[in-house]
């Protein structure tokens, strides 16, 4: 295995479950990848924390909770999101140990087929596998005319650590960093302006819930313009200055560059076994996994789809799975995809556009919030559930959401369509009363017209 990610650790393990013997080579001393050290992990810990900040300012009253003098302390926001990360972290090591998963500390780098260097390790040091994974994962994307420099002009990761809440932050990207690191600043203070390239935030996700949460997030004081073409930043004393096409340039004192990530496949060897990379870096694999060369396989952010850790971690056991047991099958349209923003979105199955440009006859049920009980007692009203199921088998293609939690809802409707459910199958289903939960039942309900509550 090279490379301690979500899909490294987890294919680690179930490869040792399944009998194999398994080493695992990662250049950072804290396992887990980006995901646990300087992604995932640390921006849901600051979500959290930022939202009961702002929550405490400006809703808590409403419950009869009267506050005074609130104030942020960062740096005691900012260690609690490092315990968070050191805590998960030690416990890969614990779940390595566990299933005796041999560590080694280092950068792993092909010099032969079926052998690698561990570079920068204590001692030289050569390992040889008869089968080999790769899961390096990916880096932050930057484009022509912007330079980071990791302290005015920045990625994710040093996003995650700011000292000081920014000023003014401008974020370039309105994808999944954009807007949820986004979020975390304003509700801290800062001026938030986010710059994307295209005429809508997060592309990929279903339209309807990329326009209302556009609008929710414009009252949560985020700054958006749309059709925005960076053409350089520039930084000046302890300022920065975006300049973009046909746009009064913008003067801020941080930009967090969230444009995409690229994989990490540049200084793995890959030339010394022969194995030829797609345009963008990413490794072509096969049906399981495999590369072009021999017992060689890639999983996770290094091979294309979605940059998603549940997405890396379903492709290791597979592929593991694969090799030893000769089965091993992801599902691609039952991995979810949720931001947590508040309110979050998420989504898994086919978005109503994919539908309509695949000429695939659906029928839509919709459901809002403001008509679930367990939404008004928590004092979220926003968002709503869509439910597409096809219009002649009635089976669901695809569930978009957008509201409090439903992040977590929306395992449910991907075990729905693992199951090949259709929408009937789930209004049959009987859901504890009050949760947010019936709001998918009655989206489900409203597939066929017959939504109780609204
Ligand atoms: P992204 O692909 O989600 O969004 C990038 C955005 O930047 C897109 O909207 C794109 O149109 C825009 N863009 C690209 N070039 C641009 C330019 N030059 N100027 C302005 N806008 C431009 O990528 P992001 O947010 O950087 O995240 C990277 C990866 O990390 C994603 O693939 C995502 O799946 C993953 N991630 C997942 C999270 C989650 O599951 N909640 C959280 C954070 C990241």
């Amino acid at each position: 295995m090279v490379g301690a990610g979500p899909g490294g650790y987890v294919a680690a393990i179930r490869a040792a479950q399944l009998g194999l013997n398994v080493a695992c080579i990662e250049e950072e001393t804290a396992l887990g990848g980006t995901c646990l050290r300087i992604g995932c992990i640390p921006s849901k810990a600051l979500l959290e924390s930022s939202h009961r900040f702002s929550e405490a300012k400006e809703s808590f009253a409403q419950n009869g909770i009267l506050l005074e003098g609130v104030k942020l302390d960062l740096a005691a926001m900012l260690r609690r999101k490092e315990q968070v990360v050191n805590t998960l972290t030690r416990g890969v090591d614990a779940l390595f140990k566990k299933n005796r998963v041999t560590r080694y500390l280092g950068h792993g780098r092909f010099v032969a087929p079926q052998t690698l260097n561990v570079e920068n390790s204590k001692e030289p040091l050569e390992l040889k596998a008869k089968s080999i994974l790769i899961a390096t994962g990916s880096k932050p994307a930057t484009q022509p005319g912007i330079t980071l420099d990791g302290v005015r002009v920045v990625t994710s990761t040093e996003a995650l650590a700011f000292a000081e809440v920014p000023k003014h932050l401008v974020v370039i990207g309105g994808g999944y960093i954009g807007l949820e690191l986004g979020s975390v600043w304003r509700r801290l203070g800062a001026r938030v302006t986010i710059l994307e390239f295209l005429d809508r935030i997060l592309p990929g996700m279903d339209g309807e819930i990329s326009s209302q949460a556009k609008k929710i997030f414009e009252k949560q004081g985020l700054e958006f313009h749309l059709g925005c073409k960076v053409r350089s930043v520039r930084v000046e004393a302890d300022q920065c200055r975006v300049d973009s096409e046909g746009q009064d340039p913008i003067t801020c004192d941080r930009v967090l560059v969230a444009v995409g990530r690229l994989p990490n496949t540049d200084r793995l060897g890959l030339e010394n076994i022969e194995v030829e990379l797609h345009k963008k870096g990413f490794i072509p694999v096969n049906d399981n996994f495999e590369t072009s060369a021999e017992g060689v396989f890639a999983i996770g952010d290094v091979i294309t789809g979605p940059m998603l850790a549940h997405k890396a971690e379903e492709e290791g056991i597979a592929c593991v799975e694969h090799l030893v047991t000769g089965h091993g099958h992801v599902n691609y349209q039952t991995i979810p995809g949720v931001v947590y923003t508040h309110p979050e979105i998420a989504s898994v199955g086919r978005t109503e556009e994919q539908l309509q440009e695949a000429g695939t006859p659906y029928r839509k049920g919709v459901f809002p919030f403001r008509a679930n009980a367990r939404a008004r007692t928590l004092g979220s009203l926003e968002g709503w559930v869509k439910i597409l199921a096809h219009a002649e088998t009635d089976r669901i293609l695809g569930v978009h959401m957008l509201g409090a939690h439903v992040g977590d809802l929306i395992n449910e409707a991907a075990t729905a369509i693992s199951f090949a459910a259709s929408s009937e199958d789930l209004a049959r289903t009987c859901h504890a009363h009050p949760t947010l939960g019936e709001a998918l039942r009655e989206a489900a309900l409203a597939v066929s017209k017959r939504a109780i509550n609204f």
